[in-house]
């Protein structure tokens, strides 16, 4: 059956939740060769495909560029808020699912819509405007160079765990005027949050008082910071929604620019067009960038929208209360927007949907941009010789149906002894 003809055969099943034996979500973040998957989705399905997010909870992958766009934009048929996913209405997910993060109602922007999401986005479009981009590059500068300086005269490091994963959240803690000591622990405070481990509740608690604690300082003592911006904005109404704020900007910034980092650092370590003038490389570091968010965006499946009516969207008979989950990488990767030479030959093209569409669409692609290329530069520039301690084949994904980056990259360099350090 083609791409083209694909329609339900008579007597087969009718709706999302019937189907069995579908593709898990995961194989398209977790398995070697997600373009193969892809290719196999649209060729059964065609541009929108049926999914196993988790054993016995099914929704759509919007494969196809335009279908993502047409998603992504219209907010009338599509819904961000989870309130309208059927599963929800009818309470079918277990406590410990894993998708509940991200598929489950909070009351921050990523999860309303129409003018409740006006009014919680507007604050974040004009806080994040406002950053000084040279101000912020020397603070991320700086405080790359520290966590470097924990683990450079080691000569080995897992620059995931040791490095991409601190540096945003650091940087985000640095945007909102927190101090060193404060920044390390929210850091804390993350990993204990996601480490589905321990008492979330309690790591979710602790991260807000830090919030708390913030906001009620520059309630004292404003300052130019975005805290003290967001505590005074009007469109914010109330503590729980100034905290909440804060907190979709500092988890937005921390999964998908820890990837970013990674996905970058990996590429420019293991790709011979990256390797640097010396060893006869002639692409840069924002080359390096864009061909990630091409070939491996931070975010490769966004969950999610929801079907606020019945529908057909890419030859698919789409239920209202259905969940659709925008395939970014798989759209990215759409052969009807390439020409030839798939997505290695898109240097300097930015056409991409990395940062999703529509009213949605990340507000943070400047500071993002920053914090990572600042990253990925000052650890080519600190590491010495910095070298992949593993072959490239053998670096694999994180644990993740929304993401695609590495879970380790393990590294040698030549040591570097520190000015007062205490190591032989
Ligand atoms: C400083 C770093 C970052 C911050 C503070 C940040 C913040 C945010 C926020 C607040 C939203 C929610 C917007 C809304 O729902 O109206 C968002 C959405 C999004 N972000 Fe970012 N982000 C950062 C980095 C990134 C990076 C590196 C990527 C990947 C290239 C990315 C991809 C996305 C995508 C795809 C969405 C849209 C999801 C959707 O359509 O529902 N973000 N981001």
């Amino acid at each position: 059956m083609t791409a083209a003809t694909f329609r339900r055969e008579p007597g087969a099943p009718t709706s999302l939740d019937d189907m069995t034996g579908l593709t898990p979500l995961v194989s398209t973040t977790m398995c070697p060769e997600p373009q193969h998957v892809f290719t196999k989705l649209r060729e059964e399905y065609g541009p929108v495909a049926p999914v196993e997010l988790e054993p016995g909870i099914n929704g759509w992958l919007v494969l196809g560029y335009q279908e993502v766009l047409t998603v992504a934009r219209q907010e009338q048929a599509f819904a961000a808020d989870p309130v309208n996913w059927s599963v929800n209405r009818d309470d079918r997910l277990a406590p410990d699912s894993r998708i509940r993060a991200m598929m489950t109602p909070y009351d921050n922007a990523f999860f309303t819509d129409g003018e409740r999401h006006r009014r919680l986005r507007a604050p974040i479009d004009a806080g994040l405007g406002r950053i000084d981009q040279r101000q912020l590059r020397r603070a991320v500068a700086a405080l790359c160079t520290d966590v470097i300086a924990d683990f450079v005269g080691r000569g080995e490091a897992d620059l995931v765990a040791d490095y991409a994963a601190i540096i945003p959240v650091l940087s985000m803690a640095d945007v909102f005027g927190l101090d060193a000591a404060q920044g390390r622990a929210l850091y804390k405070g993350l990993l204990e949050l996601y480490s589905w481990e321990g008492d979330a509740a309690a790591a979710y608690g602790r991260v807000v008082g830090l919030i708390a604690e913030a906001v009620a300082a520059r309630r004292t003592a404003p300052t130019q910071d975005l805290t003290s911006f967001l505590t005074e904005h009007p469109d914010l109404h109330s503590d729980a929604e100034i905290y909440d704020t804060m907190l979709l900007l500092i988890v937005g910034a921390n999964e998908n620019a820890i990837n970013w980092i990674s996905q970058t650092l990996r590429l420019m370590l293991t790709d011979a067009r990256f390797g640097g003038r010396l060893r006869g490389g002639r692409l840069g570091v924002d080359d390096a960038l864009d061909e990630v968010l091409w070939r491996d965006p931070p975010f490769t499946n966004v969950a999610a929208r929801y079907a606020l009516k019945d529908m057909e969207l890419g030859g698919q008979s789409i239920r209202r209360g259905d969940a659709l989950i925008l395939g970014l990488a798989a759209a990215n990767a759409d052969p009807r927007i390439h020409t030839g030479g798939g997505t290695s030959a898109e240097v300097g093209n930015r056409a991409h949907v990395s940062w999703s569409a529509g009213p949605h669409s990340c507000p943070a692609r400047l500071p993002a941009r920053l914090i990572v290329r600042t990253a990925v530069e000052t650890a080519l520039h600190r590491l010495p010789g910095v070298r992949l301690a593993i072959p490239a084949e053998e670096v694999a994904p994180v644990d993740s149906a929304w993401t695609r980056g590495p879970a380790a990259l393990p590294v040698r360099f030549t040591p570097v002894q520190q000015f007062g350090s205490d190591q032989p």
